[in-house]
């Protein structure tokens, strides 16, 4: 996969806090922390627009605080719904959090296959 890495935080930024909203350029970044790593996702949820970083993570999840839609971590899917949040791969080197700006949605054959 090609990648364009684009530094978005430092990880002093994140800290110990679970959530942080980064901009680059025109796009917002949901920067969750949860299980010893970090996930980028689009910070306006894909159902009516609010931001993703007001919301809460629960068990693998980040709940919107909009409707409550549930967004995987690792993948953005939301299983009521059938629907996907685009997320960002997430890199970090030497302090800094890097995120490839080019969204990722898992496809329902990705899907299958991680559950399989
Ligand atoms: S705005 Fe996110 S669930 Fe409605």
């Amino acid at each position: 996969m090609d990648t364009n890495w684009t530094a978005v935080a430092a990880l002093r930024d994140l800290g110990r806090r679970t959530k942080l909203r980064v901009e680059v350029g025109a796009t917002a970044i949901a920067l969750f922390q949860a299980n010893g790593r970090i996930y980028a996702f689009r910070d306006l949820c894909i159902h009516a627009d609010r931001s993703l970083t007001k919301g809460t993570i629960l068990h693998g999840r980040v709940i919107c605080p909009g409707h409550q839609w549930a967004f995987d971590l690792e993948s953005g899917y939301e299983e009521d719904q059938d629907l996907c949040q685009p997320t960002y791969p997430v890199t970090v080197a030497d302090d800094v959090i890097y995120v490839d700006l080019t969204p990722r949605t898992v496809v329902a054959s990705e899907r299958e296959q991680a559950l399989s």
